[in-house]
C-alpha cells in the first residue's frame, strides 16, 4: 500500500520537473494554453466580477487569462503548495503586465482559508489531490461559502485512474491521493450544488504516458468537467 506522503512526494517531484522543463505556450504539453473548457466557462462571469480564485494555479496557465478577462483593478488569488511554481508565476505575471492583479498563496488547498468572497473559482486537476472524500467535501463547502451570488465555479477533476505498464501491459497501482469514481464524483457535485444552477456536468477521457519508478506507464483517467453558478436564493 502506497502512503499518502509517497504520493505527495511524487506529485511534487513531477510538477517541479515539469515546470522546470516546460513553460506556458509550449506546444505538445498541457501548458500549451488555457483549457478551452475554462475559456467556455467565462461566458457565465458577471460583468461586475473582479475577484477570482485559481486553486493549484501552478505557473499561471489560467490565472493570467482570468486576470485579462476580469480586467483592470481585478484580483486573482493563486493558491499552490509549490513555492517554486508560484515564484515563476509572479515573474511571468510581471512580464505579461498583470503582476498587479495577482496575489499568490503558498498553501495546501486543504488548509487555505479564503478571507474574501470570489466571483469566479477555478480548479483544474487540483481538488482531487485532497486526501479523501471528506476533505474534498469540506473544501467545496468552504469554497461555496466564499463565493458571491452569481459567482461561478469551474472544475476539471481527474477520477477513475487506471494505470498500465506500456511495455508489459501490467496494471500499475495509481499513485494518486484518492481514486474517486465518475459516479461518486457526479453524485457528490449534484448533491453539494443542488441549490446552484449547474450549467455543465460532463466527462471526457484523458491519458498521458509518464515515467513512474523507471517504467513507462499509461496513466488514463476520466476528466469530470463541471460549471455552476451560485443562485440568488442561496
Ligand atoms: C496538474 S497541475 C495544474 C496546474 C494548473 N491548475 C493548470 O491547469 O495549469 C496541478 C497543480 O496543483 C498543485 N497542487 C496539487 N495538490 C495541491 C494541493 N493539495 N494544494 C495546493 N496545490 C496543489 C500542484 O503543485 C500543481 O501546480
Amino acid at each position: 500500500m502506497i502512503s499518502f506522503e509517497e504520493v505527495r512526494q511524487r506529485e511534487r517531484g513531477y510538477h517541479v520537473a515539469y515546470y522546470a522543463k516546460h513553460g506556458i505556450g509550449d506546444e505538445g504539453t498541457w501548458l500549451a494554453g488555457p483549457s478551452p473548457y475554462v475559456i467556455e466557462s467565462f461566458q457565465y462571469i458577471q460583468p461586475s466580477a473582479d475577484k477570482a480564485l485559481d486553486l493549484g494555479a501552478g505557473i499561471g496557465r489560467h490565472a493570467f487569462t482570468i486576470a485579462e478577462r476580469l480586467g483592470k483593478g481585478s484580483t486573482v488569488v493563486c493558491v499552490d503548495l509549490l513555492d517554486s511554481a508560484l515564484e515563476k508565476l509572479i515573474e511571468t505575471a510581471k512580464e505579461k503586465n498583470v503582476g498587479a492583479n495577482i496575489i499568490t498563496v503558498d498553501s495546501d488547498v486543504a488548509d487555505y482559508e479564503p478571507d474574501t468572497a470570489f466571483d469566479y473559482v477555478l480548479s483544474v486537476s487540483v481538488i482531487e489531490h485532497l486526501p479523501n472524500k471528506q476533505s474534498l467535501t469540506a473544501c467545496l463547502k468552504k469554497l461555496q461559502q466564499a463565493t458571491n451570488t452569481k459567482g461561478v465555479h469551474c472544475f476539471m477533476i481527474a477520477v477513475d485512474h487506471k494505470w498500465t505498464d506500456r511495455v508489459t501491459g501490467e496494471t500499475v497501482e495509481p499513485l494518486v491521493e484518492q481514486n474517486l469514481t465518475t459516479a461518486e464524483t457526479k453524485d457528490l457535485l449534484n448533491g453539494l450544488y443542488k441549490e446552484w444552477d449547474i450549467k455543465d456536468l460532463s466527462e471526457k477521457h484523458w491519458e498521458q504516458t509518464e515515467s513512474v519508478n523507471g517504467r513507462d506507464v499509461i496513466c488514463a483517467s476520466t476528466c469530470i468537467q463541471f460549471t455552476a453558478i451560485k443562485s440568488e436564493e442561496e
